[in-house]
């Protein structure tokens, strides 16, 4: 057997919990869901928290509701554990805007050290019949928003000596899906966007991968029941893709992946995409 190569962690070390102490974790589309459920679980983890929202609801799709106070209430939270947080009000489709929450969590906590790029929206449209808005709105959020992000933030990672992105997909980051085009084009491109970043950032010592979730027990895929246009047939061949005998996740299963990916435990996993599926995409 050859050396083992660099500080190989002891037996038993897997089992051991994760520290975050003295890092920071950006987090965008933070104010619910899975965002959030992460947000909290960097900070149980020791983490400081940069949490962004759009702070108001999108204007696409409609159904999307999170509530304005949603982000303080976020923070205290962080607080209550004895972390800090910083919150920023941005649309990740706003350049300066995002620059600008950037810029103050840098300042204010000294540097960033992970980016779970979150944030998303999703609805049904044909692909003949597809509004400008429903277009524009998943591509720019899905896709565009992620890259606007990790622009801004990708400098402080490297001021740090290296980091973690994380980027969340879907299932149908790996698959297609009827009247879902412009979803599935955004998701399939984050996984572009994982290995061409994974690629150039690699020699900064930061690694990139992305997670595709089967259906999450969160309001996106609550809102898809009663969704316009979205048929109750739809919503059981979902939940019935799943191998195990679960309709959904929950946002505990995503931040138990999103914490593993981006402790020293995966140091060396980079460039990667890793399903939360519940076996769905076995079949
Ligand atoms: N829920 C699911 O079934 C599921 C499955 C796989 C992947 N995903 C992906 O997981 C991510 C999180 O979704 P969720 O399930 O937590 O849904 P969610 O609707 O609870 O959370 C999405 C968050 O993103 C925010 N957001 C939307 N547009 C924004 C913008 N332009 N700028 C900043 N913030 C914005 C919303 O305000 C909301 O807080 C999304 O990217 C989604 O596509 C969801």
């Amino acid at each position: 057997m050859a050396e083992k190569i660099g500080n190989t962690p002891p037996a038993g070390a897997a089992s051991a919990a994760l520290d975050f102490t003295g890092k920071v974790a950006f987090i965008t589309g933070a104010a619910s869901g899975q965002g959030r459920e992460v947000a909290l679980e960097f900070a149980r983890a020791g983490a400081d928290i940069v949490a962004l929202d759009i702070g108001e609801a999108p204007e696409y799709p409609h159904i999307v509701d999170v509530p304005t106070d949603a982000l303080t209430s976020l923070a205290g939270e962080i607080e209550a554990l004895g972390r800090k947080a910083v919150l920023g009000v941005a649309d990740v489709r706003d350049s300066a805007g995002v620059q600008v929450v950037v810029d103050t969590a840098v300042a204010t906590l000294g540097g960033i050290d992970i980016l779970f790029n979150n944030a998303g929206v999703l609805g049904y449209a044909e692909v003949d019949s597809m509004s400008d808005e429903a277009l524009n709105a998943t591509i720019d959020i899905n896709l565009k928003g992620p890259m606007i992000v990790t622009r801004a933030v990708v400098p402080a990672l490297k001021a740090a000596g290296g980091g973690v992105i994380i980027n969340n997909s879907s299932i149908m980051g790996l698959r297609g899906g009827r009247r879902l085009s412009h979803y599935v084009a955004s998701k399939w491109g984050l996984v572009g966007l994982t290995k061409s970043w994974a690629l150039e950032l690699a020699p900064f010592n930061i690694r990139v991968v992305s997670i595709h979730p089967t259906g999450v027990n969160t309001q996106m895929n609550d809102s898809l029941a009663t969704m316009e246009g979205s048929t109750a047939e739809e919503i059981a061949v979902r939940s019935a893709g799943n191998l195990l005998a679960v309709p959904w996740v929950e946002t505990e299963d995503v931040a138990a992946l999103v914490l593993w990916l981006a402790s020293s435990k995966a140091r060396y996993i980079t460039g990667g995409q890793y399903v939360l599926d519940a076996g769905l995409l076995s079949v």
